[in-house]
């Protein structure tokens, strides 16, 4: 920890900095520029009061990586059937090396930090050197960043924090850092993207539909995704990664009374837990979360005997002020991401489904971007990441008003994020036999991130279709999403002991994960690389092993939403899996 008293030089350089702003010819400027600023206090938020100046408060500050650029076009190549270097993933060390920062970076940062008296020696470093961590007090924090911070109290749930509406950082390190946090990501607004319909039923054993048109069971979904009656042939080589946030455990008693139910050979089956930056997993039944425990059970039910894995980050509030702990974070995809980055090959999972969800908006680009960069080095490694499409059609998935909060506050659609990003690969929802669209399926562009190349194509030819409908109401150069569907309702499971009936995304996205994650263990046990980022395979022909949905719709924001068609679309995108077809496009058809 730095000596207080050099902070005092730093008080001293703030004020000078919101001087004249005559650019210094010294490449040290002390001029500070605003890095990232909001244009109104996230939707929820409130102001709650000004924290003690001496708290002490975790700054993590994302350096910007060397080589990122070089690090998507191998991703891209790695993900490509028709490039020679498909399949060939990057192991962590060359992911190491081209995230690592610029020695250029780390002299300009370092000396920045030594400037306020940071022992620099004494710095948390992540693996590759990308993130710093440095616990200072508040005050000094502020002086750092020409912030503000203070305590903001969330409206329904109570959760306290502390974040800043803006900072600034010295005009010479703007293109060296990314990103600081915590600062203008509040966050909070993670959510599953689950929901429960009313019904309790305690006897769901009678009630079971085969064919999934009423409920949806583990074997009627085997039976429409074409994998009922393979058998795992790599489940030791072969691992299906489960993400948790926002405090939720999946209950081991609930699982086994789900497989007892409804796979009775899974009854003592079971999957390993990672806790992550604090995860929970007290396994008391009544703090089990709902989520996690759907997840778990479809995600084994579909894969067994297939290792899963379940990854319970912490990080969310509430944040308890304390003189000697540093404040909560709340950051919980880049702890997440830390934590795989520290993985050696063997022990990363080839198929992670994430079923959470923001709206992009309530994400600040400066860590969108970061965060999806961190997906990136996952898919660049070999890793199918999947991410549920958000449960409010165009609409928002947190449930908000379809308003703009950049201070203009107009009508717009609200895409979700990670959906955005375009380096993972993303989930609607269907309903019914035959399958059509299910209206809560999140689908739309990103005000982000700009529309990848591979799906340029068949993106355009559905904009071109849409004509001027919804002009104005969503961003028509951005990512388009969703990338495929999955069943989305009526999901029988076990929660708190008792079945019940889960909706959402976030049931698509286990079980179209779990029909991939199949997929790899017939490449495994062939001696082929696992199929890594979907996205470069799906939409250059991978697409035709997938059921194309045609009908249903996603409204929201008072209007009818965007239309599933004849190829890929905003609701479905490509469509539903078919297992067989997928295995024979890999070449691996019986
Ligand atoms: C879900 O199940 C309930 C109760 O069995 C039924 O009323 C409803 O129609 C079903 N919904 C769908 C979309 O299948
Ligand atoms: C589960 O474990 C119990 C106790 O060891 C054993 O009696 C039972 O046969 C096992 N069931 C299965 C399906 O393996
Ligand atoms: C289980 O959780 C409930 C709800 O949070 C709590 O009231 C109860 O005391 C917990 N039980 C145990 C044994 O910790
Ligand atoms: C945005 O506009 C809507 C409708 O005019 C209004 O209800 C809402 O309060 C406004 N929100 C803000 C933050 O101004
Ligand atoms: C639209 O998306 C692009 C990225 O494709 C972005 O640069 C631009 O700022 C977005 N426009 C708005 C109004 O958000």
């Amino acid at each position: 920890m730095a000596p207080w008293y050099l902070s005092i030089i730093f008080l001293v350089f703030a004020v000078y900095s919101s001087a004249a702003p005559s650019p210094s010819s010294t490449s040290l400027s002390k001029r500070l520029l605003t890095k990232s600023s909001l244009a109104q206090v996230p939707r929820g938020w409130n102001l709650h009061g000004t924290p003690p100046r001496h708290h002490t408060i975790k700054l993590r500050i994302g350096l910007r990586q060397s080589n990122f650029a070089e690090l998507e076009r191998a991703l891209f190549q790695v993900s490509d059937p028709s490039h020679i270097r498909y399949g060939l993933h990057l192991s962590k060390e060359e992911v190491k090396d081209l995230i690592a920062p610029h020695p250029e970076t780390l002299t300009l940062v370092e000396s920045w930090l030594a400037s306020h008296g940071i022992d620099i020696d004494s710095l948390d470093r992540s693996t590759a050197g990308d993130w710093i961590a440095v616990v200072v007090p508040i005050h000094q924090a502020e002086s750092m960043l020409g912030a503000d911070y203070r305590t903001y109290k969330h409206e329904s749930t109570g959760a306290e924090i502390v974040r800043v509406t803006s900072y600034r950082l010295p005009e010479h390190l703007h293109d060296h850092i990314d990103v600081v946090h915590p600062t203008t990501m509040f966050g909070g607004t993670l959510r599953p993207t689950v929901s429960r319909t009313r019904i309790r039923q305690r006897d769901t054993g009678a009630a079971v539909d085969a064919s999934c048109s009423t409920l949806t069971t583990l074997k009627c979904l085997q039976d429409l995704y074409n994998t009922a009656g393979y058998k795992p042939r790599a489940p030791s080589k072969n691992a299906y990664g489960i993400t948790g946030y926002a405090g939720q455990f999946a209950n081991l008693a609930d699982l086994k009374l789900f497989y007892q139910q409804y796979l009775p050979e899974a009854t003592n089956f079971t999957f390993k837990e990672v806790l992550i930056n604090g995860g929970q997993n007290s396994q008391n039944l009544s703090q089990a979360g709902v989520e996690a425990d759907f997840d778990m059970q479809y995600a084994g039910g579909l894969t067994f005997p297939t290792q899963n894995i379940f990854y319970s980050t912490g990080g969310s509030p509430p944040y308890i002020p304390d003189a000697n702990s540093p404040s909560n974070t709340n950051e919980p995809y880049q702890d997440w991401l830390d934590y795989m980055s520290t993985l050696q090959e063997d022990e990363i999972p080839q198929t992670i489904a994430t079923s959470y969800a923001d709206d992009e908006e309530s994400v600040p680009p400066d860590y969108a971007i970061r965060a999806c960069q961190g997906f990136a080095q996952l898919g660049a490694r070999g890793v199918s990441l999947l991410f549920g499409s958000g449960d409010g059609g165009v609409g928002s998935t947190e449930g908000s008003a379809c308003f703009s909060n950049d201070g203009k506050n107009t009508t717009v659609f609200l895409p979700s994020f990670p959906a955005t990003c375009p380096y993972v690969t993303v989930v609607g929802g269907t309903t019914g036999i035959p399958e059509v669209a299910v209206e809560f399926s999140g689908g739309g562009f990103s005000n982000y991130f700009s529309r990848p190349s591979y799906q340029s194509e068949v993106v355009n030819s559905y904009l071109q279709g849409l004509g001027t409908t919804y002009a104005g109401l969503f961003n028509s150069t951005g990512r388009a999403y969703p990338d495929v569907a999955a069943f989305s309702t009526n999901f029988t499971t076990i929660y708190e002991g008792q079945s019940e009936l889960l909706y959402g995304t976030s049931a698509a996205t286990p079980t179209f994960g779990a029909v991939i994650s199949l997929a790899n263990d017939a490449l495994i046990a062939a001696n082929k690389p696992p199929l890594g980022f979907l996205n470069p395979w799906l939409y250059s022909g991978g697409y035709k092993a997938l059921n194309d949905i045609t009908s249903g719709s996603n409204p929201g924001c008072g209007t009818a939403g965007f239309s599933a068609g004849v190829g890929w679309d905003p609701v479905t995108g490509f469509g539903t899996p078919d297992f067989q077809k997928i295995l024979a496009a890999l070449g691996l058809g019986q």
